[in-house]
């Protein structure tokens, strides 16, 4: 049994007294949630005042970008073994922004995705078509470029522990949700192909929808069988939206 995972993408949003604010109010609404996995993504700079408040509660602590590197003249990065010691627990890697607008490729993504399980993290690793893809049918061939590319070289037991998060571009921050069946079906040619390469472990890979998330849809999202829970962006941002999330996930 996959236990779903909600994890809130906060992009650039909130300095460090607005992220604060917004965990700590977090932190007591979701206490006592078990059978949900909850993690928060804050930027860079607010990892740690962010993990200093959720240290002890059931809420785990996501970066948004790593570098693959150990450390190294790599101005403005952040490595590995900087966020594990600062108790990250999970790293998104290859969102669709970072490859839009900072030129990530699918190697890269494929080299933060084994330097995340190298340092001791684990990876929501990032794939979806755009607008033009999924009009002319090329959703799966997308998809499946990206899966293959980001999953390269891992081990089974890496598999079982990786997310990935299926995000359709057109539907990220447009209020446009791909269908729940739509999300659903990719999401199940995405386990396939993981069982081509890794046997047994994509029945235990998570694999997360993405894409304009909020309280309305939750629910008929995680009523599909192979929907494993959501990474949140917009709808992260506000006590409430992203309490009733969660327990839309229950
Ligand atoms: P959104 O973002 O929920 O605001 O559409 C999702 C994401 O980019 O992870």
């Amino acid at each position: 049994m996959r236990k779903p995972l909600i994890a809130g993408n906060w992009k650039m949003h909130k300095t460090m007294s607005e992220a604060e604010e917004l965990v700590k109010e977090l932190k007591d609404r979701l206490a006592g949630i078990e059978d949900v996995e909850i993690a928060v993504c804050p930027t860079s700079v607010n990892l740690l005042p962010v993990y200093n408040i959720i240290a002890d509660s059931n809420i785990k602590l996501g970066a948004q970008n790593m570098h693959w590197e150990e450390s190294g003249a790599y101005t403005g990065e952040i490595s590995g073994p900087m966020l594990k010691e600062i108790g990250a627990t999970y790293v998104i890697i290859g969102h669709s922004e970072r490859r839009e607008y900072f030129q990530e490729s699918d190697e890269d993504v494929n080299r933060k995705a084994k330097a995340a399980f190298k340092y001791g993290l684990r990876p929501i690793i990032c794939v979806g078509e755009t607008l033009e893809e999924r009009e002319a049918g090329k959703t799966m061939e997308k998809v499946k470029g990206q899966i293959k590319a980001a999953l390269a070289g891992l081990s089974k037991e890496q598999i079982a522990e990786t997310v990935i998060a299926y995000e359709p571009i057109w539907a990220i921050g447009t209020g446009r949700t791909a269908t729940a069946e739509d999300a659903n079906e990719v999401i199940k040619a995405i386990r396939e192909l993981v069982r081509e390469d890794f046997a047994d472990a994509a029945d235990q890979i998570r694999i997360q929808y993405g894409g304009s998330v909020k309280a309305s849809n939750i629910e008929e999202l995680m009523a599909q069988p192979e929907i494993d829970g959501a990474l949140v962006g917009g709808a992260s941002l506000d006590v409430d939206s992203f309490v009733q999330i969660v327990e839309g996930a229950r």
